[in-house]
């Protein structure tokens, strides 16, 4: 990273960096210690950087306690201590192709090579887990350390004895009497989701992020708590070794390491000059997203051995090499305020507006904080510094809030209680996270998945209005409400994109035979939630009219077979609300109707408790108008044909599910069986 080019006055940097180590110190503490850091690495990167350009334009101030001289902290002193007869050096970071190509430069200086020849590299994932160093003595794992300060680790032997992947003895023959493998510990990604989404069902504490993760899990006191952690280790390079190298170069050294069973990633690649550095970087820049680990970035390693040694290290890192970082996924920025989004089916979701941050390969203004619960767990005020997280193509989010950073005017995330896009009130289920606007078919938000479904093939079956119709409709501003529909004039209509005057009196008509339609189709088409076709009938059946069932209470709604708490309190909400009732009555004026429904009282239920499945086309009716009737009679309609199914109703071309039901000896009914329980 370049230095800042105003260059502070002597006075100003040494303020500076008594800051900059307080800070530092503060946050590797929180980082390696506690496995809880409470900025972005993108932070503690910078904070680093800054440090190091002060140093080296002030020689003076760098000092032997500097957090640039070290590297991690001081192991944990519950485990035992180990020193590392080799080593474990860190690398120099790289952000810019021209930090690589300076890289790649010095490389060629300090191997004395004539200008234009290219090195041999290789060029390989920078793994984001946890350093650890094993050490094999006659090919049994004798210990496991971390990296700690570089000079000494601790010793987890337990614990890396739990992962799967790290061989407890090595396969086939010729390594050395003492052999010390370095790699990465980490959490595959996939088990980390899984494990964070049963730690919350349970109620228990989640992993910040994977790295965390793999960090907190080698740093358990008990190894039965890593043994359930799903962890996993791939190699990177050899630490003491009692034959000298066991390759001459990097890359035959990592083919040995895979030959004796160790796990060596497989997307490592030798690459030569600093064309085939950057072009690897953007390739696996294009597959990060796609990988089942978080990785940071890519580490270029000179392969020759002899190279290597030519090169040599200076202070804490070799000069053979160097990573060169991907942009941070997590960046720190300001949350301004929280909004309220209404999706299709009415769920509000917050929506966090940032200060404009650069993260992930791009500038973030907005963010999802999923739901309520999301927002409380991570203690996120208005007002916030957060942490904002966008891996891959995938939405950005706020990862996390920082407490101790909260300004005294910070304020709390409160849900509304009436929808920001229609006004009406909104509701949240207990038990749930989602909170809803009841607004329903009123609710320009939730309108056209509304409309869409009042006019689909189970609702009102208007011919030839499909999804597209519908949305050019709302959008042109030409409908708002189902009701509206029916005022549509021909005119209007044939002047749609796509819609000439034959189309449009198509449609016209349509809509025209729709208004002759059944209660319980009806009652599905007005969208009421968790109303489906089985409840709008058994409600039609229950009550006969609409207005009993528009006038019924949750206890009364409680006695409709099929209608639980819930469902009846969604009926109840969803008629009270005046601006339903307004659309209910408006359809009722525009001239829908529906014959008079016969009641039947339970008795007159005769296939109560029988599971009958409809297949193949019928002849004097619909398949869904088929499954209405049964439905009324107190019969369930299933979808597929089991040993349980009571009858098969078969219409004409009826298929696979005629094979099955007669395979199973499920009687085989049809149509005029049907007509004669119906009439
Ligand atoms: S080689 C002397 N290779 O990065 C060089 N390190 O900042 C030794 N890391 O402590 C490291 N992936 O935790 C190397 N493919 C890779 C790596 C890698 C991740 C980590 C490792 C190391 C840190 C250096």
């Amino acid at each position: 990273m370049s230095a800042d080019p105003s260059v502070p006055s002597l006075a100003v940097a040494q303020k500076r960096v008594t800051e900059l180590h307080q800070q530092l110190h503060h946050h590797a503490w929180r980082y390696y210690a506690l496995d809880d850091p409470e900025i972005p690495d993108a932070e503690y990167d910078r904070l680093f950087a800054e440090l190091q350009a002060i140093e080296q334009a002030y020689p003076a101030l760098l000092t032997d306690d500097s957090p640039s001289q070290r590297v991690g902290a001081a192991p944990l002193s519950a485990f035992e201590s180990v020193a590392h007869a080799v080593p474990m050096l860190s690398l120099n970071n790289a952000f810019a192709d021209e930090d690589i190509i300076a890289f790649d430069k010095r490389v060629a200086d300090g191997l004395e090579l004539t200008a234009g020849a290219a090195i041999n590299y290789f060029a390989e994932p920078k793994l984001d887990g946890l350093a650890v160093s094993l050490r094999y003595e006659q090919g049994q794992l004798v210990q496991a350390a971390t990296r700690g300060d570089g000079q000494t680790g601790e010793n987890i032997t337990a614990n890396v004895k739990t992962i799967a992947s790290v061989p407890l003895r090595l396969r086939g023959s010729g390594w050395p009497d003492v052999l010390e493998v370095r790699g990465e510990v980490y959490m595959p990604l996939r088990e980390f989701d899984a494990f964070n989404k049963q730690a919350a069902a349970a109620g228990e504490k989640t992993l910040v992020n994977p790295r965390n993760g793999a960090a907190g899990s080698l740093r358990q006191l008990d190894s039965r708590i890593t043994a359930a952690r799903p962890l996993a280790m791939y190699c990177y390079s050899v630490g003491e070794s009692s034959d000298g190298a066991i390759a001459a170069s990097h890359s035959e050294s990592l083919a040995r390491l895979q030959q004796w069973g160790l796990r060596v990633c497989p997307l490592g690649k030798a690459v030569s000059g600093a064309d085939g550095l950057l072009a690897y970087y953007q390739r696996l820049g294009q597959q990060r997203a796609s990988l089942d680990y978080d990785i940071d970035g890519v580490v270029y390693k000179v392969d020759d051995f002899l190279q290597q040694r030519e090169l040599g290290f200076v202070a804490r890192a070799p000069r053979w090499a160097i990573a060169h970082k991907f942009p941070a996924q997590e960046e720190l920025t300001e949350l301004v305020d929280v909004e309220f989004q209404v999706g299709r089916t009415g769920a509000l979701t917050p929506v966090a507006r940032l200060k404009p941050v650069f993260v992930g390969g791009v500038t973030v203004s907005n963010a999802t904080l999923h739901n309520m619960d999301e927002v409380t767990r991570k203690d996120i005020h208005i007002g916030d510094t957060v942490v904002v997280r966008r891996a891959g193509d995938v939405i950005p989010e706020v990862a996390r809030s920082l407490p101790d950073r909260r300004p005294a005017n910070a304020q709390p995330v409160a849900m509304p209680s009436a929808c920001p896009v229609c006004g009406s009130h909104v509701e949240r289920v207990e038990g749930e996270a989602v909170a809803r606007c009841t607004g329903g078919l009123v609710c320009a938000a939730q309108r056209k998945e509304a409309i869409k479904h009042f006019a689909s093939r189970k609702a009102l079956d208007v011919d030839g209005l499909g999804d597209k119709l519908v949305e050019q409709l709302v959008d042109d501003g030409l409908i708002e409400s189902p009701a509206d529909l029916f005022t549509l004039s021909l005119e209007q209509v044939s002047q749609l994109e796509r819609m000439a005057v034959k189309s449009g009196q198509n449609l016209i008509d349509a809509l025209e035979k729709a208004k002759q339609t059944s209660l319980p189709r009806f009652l599905f088409a007005l969208g009421i939630r968790e109303v489906g076709e089985a409840t709008a009938a058994a409600l039609a059946n229950h009550y006969g009219e609409l207005s009993a069932v528009m006038a019924a209470d949750e206890r009364s709604l409680q006695q409709v077979p099929d209608v639980g708490p819930v469902v009846a309190r969604h009926i109840a909400e969803f008629f009270a609300e005046p601006r339903n009732q307004a659309v209910v009555n408006a359809l009722l004026s525009q001239g829908l109707a529906w014959p008079p429904i016969e009641k039947r009282a339970p008795d007159e239920q005769p296939l109560l408790g029988k599971t009958y499945v409809i297949t193949g086309t019928l002849s004097s009716m619909s398949r869904s108008d088929a499954k209405a009737a049964l439905q009324a009679l107190g019969a369930k309609v299933s979808g597929s044909v089991s040993k349980k199914t009571d009858g098969l109703v078969a219409g004409e071309a009826a298929g696979s599910k005629l094979t099955k039901a007669e395979s199973l000896g499920v009687p085989v009914l049809d149509e005029a069986w049907l007509l004669a329980q119906t009439s």
